[in-house]
């Protein structure tokens, strides 16, 4: 189903929202599941289409997944079993989340087959790091026409991996297929995003012996089994930095319930140097407009502690409302700038360089990618037609419809439930005035 928005802009979002379990952790603790010997529970679980695609691959290799819709999650891995090829291609493009599911199930049953995956078109997205990483611990890789089948009749063993770059599912590949290796595992080059350390946590609970060092470094000490978890994820730092970008570009004053200052003290950071109010509470965090001129930042998008890359797409349309000249560096995503060109269209000036225009050379600055913006501001945004391109662009292009003069017509709106809950009630909730049409 196809679902359209057409949005009458111009109105300051105001109120309060909630968010919950973050989309990029709570897939990955699904997964985690599959590593147990005795059921899971799964609290603070949102209702996105990422947990929807995990829950069909597990239900497919016998796992009993029971959501019982309140946010809590009850996994039962006691059945596992192998799954016809063709019901897990049937998921071909749905998501990224079957790649991690090789490590576990290579344990449980010796093999694992995974689809083309999908998730957001935001630069080739290859997959190189996982493989290499399950052959370092000894699974042997043969591509497919419709996928990847992949052995370890003997088991997995624990290897020394070293990533290129500190890569969040490459990390996670090793931590959930190194747990029950036999022997030891050092990775080196790790990422250490708070979603990793929740993952690391939760793995913990299950009886993994894991150390994570300051130097990136992770040593894992292989163990026999696992049992279940009972984990509340941490909540979508993600989706809470976005509500605060559009409230500062609709110049509004929004409560977001549940956003954590511990994950987010970087966009905080940012956010405060743009002139935003902020009101940091025990139960959330409140972001506004301060009611004058907000200011132009130098930014560049990094692996944690930087500025996420994915915090990077709201936070722009909120710069084209700043009085003066912003610059952000991209460096996690080659192809992270696409979603701009309808910004241009509603009247944005912002200009794209293929050159590193930050303090840090990155790895795509001799590559020819476009993956640097000049913003200029501050300029009116006027309403267009806009048809969303991925999930961080798509919820940029919606804040941008919001805080543009007139009525913008926005299509394929649904790829932003892969990772908004209950977006359009909460922007009802925020005041925005918008029709929904479904085709
Ligand atoms: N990379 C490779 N080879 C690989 C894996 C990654 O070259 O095998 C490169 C990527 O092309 C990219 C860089 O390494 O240039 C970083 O990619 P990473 O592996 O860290 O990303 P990911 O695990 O695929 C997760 C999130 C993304 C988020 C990134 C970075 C999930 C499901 N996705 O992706 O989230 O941007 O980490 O923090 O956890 C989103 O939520 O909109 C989103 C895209």
């Amino acid at each position: 189903m196809s679902s359209a928005l057409t949005i009458t802009g111009g109105v300051p979002l105001q109120g309060t929202i909630k968010v919950r379990g973050a989309k990029n952790l709570v897939p990955k603790a699904m997964v985690a599941a599959l590593l147990g010997a005795t059921p899971s529970t799964l609290r603070n679980v949102p209702h996105i289409k990422d947990v929807q695609v995990v829950t069909d691959l597990l239900s497919l290799h016998g796992v009993a997944v029971d959501n019982d819709g309140q946010g809590k999650l009850h996994l039962d891995p006691s059945n596992v079993v192998r799954a016809q090829h063709a019901d897990i291609d049937a998921h071909a493009g749905d998501s990224r989340i079957p790649i991690l599911l090789c490590g576990p199930l290579l344990h449980t049953l010796g093999e694992a087959f995974i689809p083309d995956l999908g998730g957001c078109k935001i630069g080739d997205r290859p997959i190189n790091y996982h493989l290499d990483v399950l052959r370092h611990f000894g699974a042997k890789v043969e591509k497919l026409d419709s996928g990847i089948r992949m052995s370890a009749p003997n088991g997995l063993h624990g290897a020394k991996v070293e990533l290129p770059y500190p890569s969040v599912g490459a990390t996670e590949q090793v931590l959930l297929s190194a747990t029950r290796a036999r022997g030891r595992t050092e990775l080196r080059g790790a990422a250490t995003e708070p979603e990793i350390m929740d993952l690391i946590a939760i793995l913990q609970k299950m009886g993994a012996i894991i150390t994570v060092q300051t130097d990136r470094v992770i040593h894992i000490e292989g163990v026999e089994s696992l049992s279940g978890y009972n984990h509340s994820a941490m909540s979508d730092r993600i989706e809470a930095a976005s509500w605060g970008s559009a409230a500062l570009a609709t110049g509004g004053d929004i409560f977001v319930e549940g956003a954590t200052q511990a994950d987010m003290m970087t966009f905080l950071n940012t956010f405060r140097k743009v002139g935003g109010d902020l009101d940091i509470r025990e139960d959330g965090i409140r972001f506004s407009h301060p009611g004058t001129a907000l200011k132009p930042i130098v930014v560049e998008t990094d692996v944690h502690p930087g500025f996420m890359t994915d915090w990077q797409q709201p936070l722009v349309v909120a710069l084209t409302q700043a009085e003066g000249v912003s610059i952000v560096h991209e460096t996690v995503y080659e192809n992270r700038f696409g979603f701009t060109h309808a910004l241009q269209r509603m009247g944005a000036n912002i200009q794209l360089h293929r050159d590193c225009l930050g303090s840090t050379p990155c790895r795509f600055g001799q590559s020819n990618y476009v993956h640097s913006a000049i913003i200029s501001g501050r300029t009116e945004l006027r309403a267009q037609d806009i048809h969303v391109p991925d999930l961080r662009g798509g919820f940029s292009h919606l804040i941008a419809a919001l805080s543009a003069e007139g009525v913008s017509h926005v299509t394929g709106v649904e790829l932003i439930e892969r990772g908004y809950e209950h977006f359009t009630t909460k922007l009802e909730a925020l005041g925005a005035t918008f029709d929904v049409a479904n085709s």
